[in-house]
């Protein structure tokens, strides 16, 4: 029998299908058709730094001005130390997930800024998450900040979140960096035990009726695999953390890729969205039917083994594949 395992974070995963954030995990009656279907893991929708900190002003507002005219009112207010209303439900989503699912449960935190919203890894820690993700999606129009003050601030994040846990702390981020070997390296050493690659960049579009910005969400392709394949040939046996590889993910095709690049393991949302929970299954036995057809035993024997530390030519992956390749075009690849 073909072995699929795997570790990521530390945690011994039975596959490397692994269910990312989104509303198919979100959903507690998604997950034992995830589970069913061969999920390795599953991550929870995100809690997000401004929803932490809205119901801390909400609280905070309720705490000073209720206090002043009723005297008892402080003592009908949640402690700080609780977790309020909507980030608890994040939290009781955990540990519903926990009950419901044998297979490891990761909680999300979505934040750019270190503060006092990290306290939220440990809630999510303590309502038994097997790690958590920290996601650092940003969009920084302040042309004022450089490059080097935005590492900081992301790597002093990353050390603060690992502060409060003592489970293991995934980063997911996006490619947009000069020098994105580098800060891999760096949120490593700030404590990453994993880095989840990549996030996707949700642009907006305008509307040449309204002349409105409208907010558009499309769903990946499989074209989409190739950053996460690029960064992750690049990086495996440079760094020492896992790697997980997110974004275009579809098929079996796309996840044997990503773990011949290295990946520990390779994440999907848009496929379960468009083809539902079984769809890992489909993918799955795809990649097993690759994996006998080529004598592989299990994922550990291919994984990185088309890394860019082992292939004959490892220019590939650098400057010298784009000059081969817009040399290779002829007019016979028009259509
Ligand atoms: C509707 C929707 C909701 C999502 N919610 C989250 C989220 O809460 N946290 C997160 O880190 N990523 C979230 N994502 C991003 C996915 O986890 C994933 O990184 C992205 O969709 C790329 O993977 P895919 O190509 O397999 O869809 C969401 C994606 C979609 C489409």
């Amino acid at each position: 029998m073909t072995d699929l395992s795997t570790t990521y974070l530390g945690l011994a995963l039975r596959s490397p299908l692994v269910a990312s954030a989104g509303p198919v995990t979100g959903n507690p009656a998604m997950w034992q058709r995830l589970q069913a279907a061969g999920a390795g893991a599953i991550v929870l929708p995100s809690l997000f730094e401004e929803e932490i900190e809205q119901d801390a002003f909400v609280l905070g507002f309720n705490e000073e001005h209720g206090a002043d005219q009723f005297g008892e009112a402080l003592s009908y207010l949640p402690s700080i130390d609780q977790p309020p209303a909507g980030p608890a439900r994040h939290v009781a989503l955990v540990e519903r997930a926990r009950e419901q699912l044998d297979i490891p449960v990761i909680a999300s935190l979505n934040g750019t800024t270190p503060g006092g919203w990290v306290r939220y890894a440990k809630h999510l820690a303590d309502a038994g998450a097997h790690a958590i993700e920290l996601n650092l999606y940003d969009i920084v129009v302040d042309t004022s900040v450089t490059a080097a003050e935005l590492e900081h601030r992301y790597l002093e994040l990353v050390e603060e979140v690992k502060n409060e846990i003592e489970i293991p702390l995934a980063v997911k981020l996006g490619p947009w960096f000069t020098a994105f070997g580098n800060l891999a390296v760096r949120l490593q050493d700030a404590g990453a035990d994993g880095l989840v690659l990549f996030n996707r960049l949700y642009q907006p579009d305008i509307d040449l009726d309204t002349l409105e910005v409208v907010p558009t969400l499309t769903l990946s392709t499989s074209a989409e695999t190739r950053m996460s394949l690029h960064w992750i040939a690049n990086l495996f046996g440079t760094v020492n953390c896992s790697l997980a590889a997110s974004s275009g993910v579809h098929d079996g095709a796309d996840v044997l890729k990503l773990l011949l690049a290295g990946a520990d393991v390779v994440m999907t949302t848009s496929a379960l969205l468009l083809h539902g929970p079984e769809h890992l299954a489909v993918m799955e036995r795809s990649v097993r039917q690759w994996m006998v057809d080529r004598d592989y035993d299990s994922v550990r024997e291919l994984r990185g083994s088309v890394s860019r530390g082992n292939v004959p030519d490892p220019q590939v992956y650098e400057r010298a594949n784009y000059y081969r390749i817009i040399h290779s075009w002829t007019n016979a690849n028009r259509r």
